[in-house]
């Protein structure tokens, strides 16, 4: 627990060393904890947990970084004093690539721009997009089909990063990206997604000029040129289009004025293909990942989606409907939140916990921890999502969208794509990991499986249904 002493800040070097914090693990000189957070972080984070308690320091190299996993101090950074915090450095370096999308923009810009695109994500904006998403999750099918077929294992991983590009970009673009341009994509999109967590985690802010620097910058320019395009044709056209991008370029302000400029919205249509997709992935990942573990639950999570779906291409309204397929994904999204931390640095003093943070401190608030936390959860480490279903929750110690203004403006869409998607899956196929699949977790800046994902497929119904 946090010691009542007064706080003083000395600088050796650039390391501060702070006192009245949190006792948290030693650390080796200058390198503080990184070498126990590279070998495996979260072994290393639950152990300082169980030493050092809810709210504890870490040494991120030369910095100290105060690990936050408990409720009310959590909810003191990111609602009560979120005006005392901006983001870390960890999404300031994806800049970048976002430019000031809302993912990175802070102060004036970030809510100017949050004002005008939060309309569009509204849960009544989102009925016209499940047509878009059960589109999207069609070619996902027809692979599943096939591999039901020829008996063909799947990587689960890539197939949902495939279907949750493809899902964002239905939803963003309805049916303006064809083919080649879904290829573009495809292609572009995943190693400039790639070298941006390389970044976020490098301790150091400078880059070298090596090849993966210049093939990051090449495939920014391809995504840039579509995007543009895009966004040139849409406003050639007059039509506004009811997909996202459509909201987006009529958005306007309570006042009526505003709108974004082509640069803003390109940052923008960036930062929703880029936060949009890879989560969603890892979501629906450990989700058939977790299902293959509880076969008896999957089949009745399958007669759920059979007997509400029917053959039906489902509706926003039919995902909402689905309340055990809910529950598991609230309990994947407990037990492995793809977004595992929110990083804040402090843009003055405040105080959090009773810890005194002087201007400059990075604190981490870790949903991880949060969401594994014994004291608010029941059997911490068991997917039951049955908890869901009963009063057996802690809704204040669960936050994967984050909390407080900056809180995910895509959670309600999240939550409905991965119904559709898992819902359209499950109904027609049964996805088995042999042997269980990996039981290790990678933290990188989302949180994944640590190996290989790779199923085999069955037909789940007699009769498959499909649009
Ligand atoms: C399971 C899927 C998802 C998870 C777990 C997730 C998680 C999060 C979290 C924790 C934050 C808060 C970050 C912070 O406070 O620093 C966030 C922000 C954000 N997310 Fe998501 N997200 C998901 C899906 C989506 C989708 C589908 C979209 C849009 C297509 C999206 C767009 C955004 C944007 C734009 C922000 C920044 C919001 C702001 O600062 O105003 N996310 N997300």
């Amino acid at each position: 627990m946090p010691s009542p002493e007064k706080t003083t800040v000395s600088t050796v070097g650039q390391v501060t060393q702070l006192n009245g914090w949190p006792d948290g693990p030693r650390g080796h000189g200058p390198l503080g904890n990184l070498p126990e957070l590279r070998r495996d972080a979260l072994a290393f984070l639950r152990h300082s947990r169980a030493a050092y308690g809810d709210v504890f320091r870490l040494r991120f190299g030369p910095r100290d970084v105060l690990v936050v996993a408990e409720p009310a101090a959590a909810r003191e950074v990111l609602v009560t004093k979120a005006g005392s915090f901006r983001k870390g450095r960890g999404i300031q370096k994806m800049e970048d690539f976002l430019g000031s999308g809302l993912l990175t923009a802070e102060g004036e810009v970030w809510r100017g721009h949050r004002r005008l695109m939060q309309p569009a994500f509204h849960r009544s904006a989102l009925e016209g997009m499940a047509e878009e998403i059960a589109r999207a999750t069609q070619p996902l099918l027809a692979r599943l089909e096939a591999a039901a077929r020829s008996g063909e294992p799947v990587d689960v991983a890539s197939e949902m990063l495939r279907v949750a590009l493809r899902a964002v970009a239905a939803v963003l673009f309805g049916a303006a990206l064809d083919e080649r341009d879904l290829r573009v994509v495809e292609r572009e999109l995943p190693p400039l997604l790639t070298s941006t967590t390389n970044r976020v985690r490098s301790p150091v802010d400078w880059r070298l000029p090596t090849p993966s620097l210049w093939r990051e910058k090449a495939a920014a320019r391809a995504l840039d040129a579509l995007v543009h395009r895009i966004i040139r044709e849409r406003r050639a056209s007059g039509a506004e289009g009811n997909d996202l991008l459509g909201m987006l370029l009529s958005a306007r302000d309570e006042e009526g004025r505003g709108g974004l400029t082509d640069h803003e919205l390109r940052d923008e249509v960036m930062t929703l293909f880029l936060a949009g997709h890879e989560t969603t992935a890892t979501l629906l990942t450990f989700l058939f990942l977790a299902l293959s573990r509880h076969p008896e639950l999957r089949e009745r999570v399958q007669a759920e989606a059979r007997e509400r779906l029917g053959d039906r291409s489902p509706t926003a309204a039919d995902a909402r409907n689905l309340p055990l397929l809910g529950a598991c994904i609230q309990e994947t999204l407990r037990l492995y939140p793809p977004a595992w931390l929110v990083p804040r640095q402090a843009t003055g003093p405040v105080t959090v916990a009773g810890v005194p943070l002087p201007e400059g401190t990075n604190v981490s608030v870790n949903i991880f921890l949060l969401h594994r936390g014994a004291r608010y959860w029941p059997e911490p480490d068991a997917f039951r999502p049955g908890r869901w279903l009963g009063r057996e929750r802690t809704p204040e110690a669960f936050m994967p969208f984050g909390a407080g203004a900056r809180m995910c403006i895509g959670n309600h869409l999240a939550l409905m794509e991965a119904a559709i998607i898992a819902g359209l899956v499950l109904r027609e196929f049964t996805l088995e990991v042999p042997g269980g699949g990996p039981t290790g977790l990678v933290a990188g800046v989302t949180l994944k499986p640590d190996g290989p994902v790779v199923a085999k497929v069955r037909s789940a119904s007699p009769s498959p249904v499909r649009e």
